[in-house]
């Protein structure tokens, strides 16, 4: 089949999330001016470049994740995994802004080093962030959407020694992250393979 997007889609849901899948979920810790602590899944999440070391999320509407972050300069990612898929998936809980997810979804938080949001002590791996200029979304139209992607350079990384193997790498397939997929489909990665590139 073929469908232009410019038609309304033929199909039962739009097949965007389930074409675009896995997709890594960017557990986002912030806070507002207040100090208020806010955490919130967000699977349009994915690092951007290496070095300097870049991620990005975005929110669909101004959601509070990327208010703080955009007000305050500053937020956390933590690695979302298997074993945290039910704390995830709670501390996506539409709530009041004044709610500490970390408490809905039984969560510790656990200090950073150079931002202010706590990153989740369990978790595996914890990325400390800084926001990067905002950059306006807009459409082919030119419509500026009422979408915010949020950008931040990596300052900081945390990661449990149980999951560095001997020659320090990070053992993804034990740290096992979880990914969204389309519709309420999730997957987890639980094992890996090697390719060696043909010029390496
Ligand atoms: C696995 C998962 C991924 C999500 N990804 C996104 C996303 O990429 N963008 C978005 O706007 N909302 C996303 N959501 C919904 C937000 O997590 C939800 O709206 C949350 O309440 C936002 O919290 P906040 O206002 O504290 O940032 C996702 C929810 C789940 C469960």
């Amino acid at each position: 089949m073929f469908y232009s997007t410019d038609e309304p889609c033929p199909l039962p849901h739009n097949p965007l999330k389930a074409i675009v899948s896995p997709r890594p979920i960017g557990w986002i810790s912030t806070q507002d001016k207040n100090g208020q602590v806010n955490l919130a899944p967000y699977s349009f999440f994915n690092a951007v470049c290496s070095t300097p070391s870049i991620v990005m999320f975005s929110s669909e509407g101004l959601k509070d994740s990327a208010r703080n972050a955009l007000e305050t300069g500053e937020f956390v990612v933590s690695l979302a995994t298997l074993a945290l898929k039910d704390a995830m998936n709670a501390s996506s809980a539409p709530v009041e802004t004044h709610v500490n997810e970390y408490t809905l979804a039984g969560l510790e938080p656990a200090s950073c080093v150079h931002v202010s949001p706590p990153r989740v002590a369990i978790s595996p791996a914890s990325l400390e962030c800084k926001t990067l200029p905002n950059h306006p979304m807009t459409d082919l139209n030119g419509n500026t959407l009422d979408v915010h992607m949020v950008l931040g350079q990596v300052v900081g990384v945390h990661i449990h020694d149980d999951y560095l193997s001997d020659a320090g790498l990070f053992d993804t397939a034990k740290a096992q992250p979880l990914a969204r997929c389309g519709y309420r489909d999730y997957a987890a990665v639980e094992s890996v393979f090697q390719l060696t590139r043909p010029v390496d």
